[in-house]
């Protein structure tokens, strides 16, 4: 069975972009996979972060999980820092890093310029990607199209570290979906949705009460022209109101212009909103029922547990592989 992994970063309650770009692609995945979801809480910390609010946002993100479908009895689903040779492999593989490549990473870029205190974990934060991913020999890394370079990245240091040591690391392929990978903020539709926007109108919070939903929907910007047609270059918002209306309902792009061929953007941003309701309404009823369990604590228990497993199996290789440490005589 191959197997797949991926993480999401506990820094803000997810977008709709996360979901329908990440999630919804895991909750399949998990059917005929052998799945690691992780809850990258060190990845987090690369930013300033308010000490309450990130343990908020961890046990948050879990309750997301599970609540989008995630079935701990199919899916092992973890926090980060709960298995410490995700760090311990990350600082092997930033040893064979290259600051050159690092700087070179556009979330580097973003993140970092105009900024007077960046810090290195930002700059390093790819290589404990990479740890992430090649600790659990994973095959398929299904992500949004944001991570495609960092998937590059893990790729050429699993070969570096294979070359340079020992044939050890799995190459992971990256997995986008077709649809939605790549949902835009509903303010500046030319910028990627975010969780840490700044303008609470260009996302949509999977938590978003309905109401809210329906008035973010309504205000999105769109064009004057009136038509729903998909055209990403100069019709950005209306094309991305597509997306997401198509990656709710899985209709095609071309039915979805059928549909609302002559009709006004009144009656299409109604039906997206109600769309996007479908979808989460029955996430957050599930999330309200999970937040507080201790049935969430024994997920994440037993998870971190199961994860440890494969990864100090992996770690030790690694070890073994650059001659960290001692050989240890068998008693
Ligand atoms: P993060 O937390 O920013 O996002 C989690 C997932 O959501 C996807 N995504 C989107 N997809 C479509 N449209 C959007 N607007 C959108 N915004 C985010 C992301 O592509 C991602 O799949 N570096 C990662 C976390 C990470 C990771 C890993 C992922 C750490 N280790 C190992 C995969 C494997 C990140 O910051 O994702």
């Amino acid at each position: 069975m191959k197997k797949i992994f991926s993480g999401i970063q506990p820094s803000g309650t997810l977008t709709i972009g996360n979901y329908l770009g990440a999630m919804q692609q895991f909750v399949q995945l998990q059917e005929d996979h052998d799945c690691y979801f992780c809850i990258v809480d060190e990845h987090a910390i690369t930013v300033p972060q308010d000490r309450l609010k990130l343990r908020h946002n961890i046990r948050s993100l879990a309750a997301l999980y599970l609540a989008s479908g995630i079935d701990p009895d199919k899916s092992t689903l973890f926090i980060q820092s709960e298995v410490p040779a995700h760090t311990q492999l990350g600082w092997m593989l930033q040893s064979i890093s290259y600051i050159g490549e690092l700087e070179r990473m556009t979330q580097f870029k973003d993140k970092s310029t105009g900024k007077e205190a960046v810090s290195a974990g930002l700059l390093t934060y790819p290589p404990l990607m990479a740890a992430d991913i090649l600790l659990y020999k994973t095959d398929i890394v299904p992500v949004g199209e944001d991570q495609k370079q960092h998937l590059e990245l893990t790729r050429n240091l699993a070969q570096r570290f294979n070359n340079k040591f020992n044939d050890i690391f799995t190459i992971p392929e990256v997995s986008i979906p077709k649809v939605g990978a790549r949902i835009m903020s509903l303010q500046e539709p030319t910028k990627k949705m975010s969780k840490s926007d700044e303008n609470e109108k260009a996302y949509i919070s999977m938590l978003d009460e309905p109401k809210k939903i329906e008035k973010k929907i309504k205000s999105a910007v769109t064009d004057s022209e009136g038509i729903v047609k998909f055209d990403k270059e100069n019709k950005a918002g209306v094309s991305n109101l597509m997306t997401i209306y198509s990656s709710c309902t899985g209709e095609s792009i071309e039915a979805i212009e059928a549909k609302y061929e002559g009709k006004g953007y009144g009656d299409f941003k109604s039906d997206v909103a109600q769309v996007v309701i479908d979808v989460l309404k029955p996430i957050q009823d599930r999330y309200d029922a999970l937040i507080d369990s201790e049935k969430l604590d024994d997920i994440l228990d037993h998870g971190a547990d199961k994860a440890s497993i494969p990864a100090n199996k992996m770690l030790t290789k690694a070890k073994k592989a650059i001659g960290l440490g001692r050989v240890k005589k068998k008693k």
